[in-house]
């Protein structure tokens, strides 16, 4: 089943001598409950392509769909309520909120949605992420694994149909990167969650249902692969 349907997307960014390409006319088709890493070189259009899968960056044009839903069709209020709701999005620079702690980073999209938080689901993903003994520990508080873990918690809190993690172990050492992608991939047999994830790192995208390569904003590889780990 058609799930999540990337078509003809283009992103320039600046103008004039500063104009950049950063995707020029993908075209893709994620299955549900698929987990495909995306891999290619520094620049090459990766981070661009999840932003805009994930409702946060506009596409200069082209259509990204979910569920045969056009994401960007809807209004503003909608969009946001879309990123909140059905997609989880864990940045390669994690962007957690300074002055909130843990929980409060965790549980901010329920919060902002006025919906109430789910105290089981919580209290288990604090224990699933090793983060129970820093529920009010501010972000710089925290290691570098740790905040990553945070962002992971927020993006999985909502039980998203979607997951998109951008180099979401470039921060960390093996052994804890190791150890979220465990996580992520747990989430994805367990739960069906489709799983897009960038990585610069073969190992991890050798354990994907399937591989993209990026190269200068365009899709040049796209290989199934027969057995995963
Ligand atoms: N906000 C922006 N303004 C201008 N140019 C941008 C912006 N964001 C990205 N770019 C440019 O778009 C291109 C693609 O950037 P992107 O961040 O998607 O690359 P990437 O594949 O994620 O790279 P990396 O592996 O280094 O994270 C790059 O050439 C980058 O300089
Ligand atoms: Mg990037």
């Amino acid at each position: 089943m058609e799930f999540l349907q990337v078509e003809n997307l283009c992103k320039v960014y600046g103008k004039g001598e500063n104009q950049v390409t950063a995707l020029d006319h993908v075209s893709l088709t994620i299955e549900k409950g698929e987990f495909t890493a995306i891999i290619g070189s520094s620049g090459s259009g990766k981070s661009t392509l999840l932003h805009i899968m994930a409702g946060v960056d506009i596409p200069s044009s082209g259509k990204v769909y979910l569920n045969g839903q056009d994401v960007y069709a809807q209004n503003n209020e909608r969009l946001a309520i879309f990123r909140r709701r059905q997609v989880g999005l864990i940045y390669q620079f994690n962007n957690l909120i300074p002055t909130l702690n843990v929980v409060e980073n965790i549980t901010l999209p329920i919060l902002m949605d006025k919906r109430k938080v789910n105290k089981k689901r919580l209290n288990d993903l604090l224990e699933l992420l090793g983060l129970e003994e820093r529920r009010t520990h501010l972000p710089n508080q925290l290691s570098g694994g740790q905040q990553q873990r945070v962002a992971i918690g927020r993006a999985l809190m909502n039980a998203p149909q979607v997951m998109l993690a951008d180099e979401p172990t470039g921060a960390l050492d093996s052994r804890n990167g190791h150890e979220i992608v465990k996580l992520l991939k747990e989430s994805n047999r367990k739960y069906g969650q489709t799983l897009i994830l960038v990585t610069h790192d073969e190992n991890i995208a050798l354990q994907a249902d399937r591989i993209i390569t990026i190269a200068d904003g365009r899709v040049v590889r796209d290989e199934r692969q027969v057995a995963r780990s």
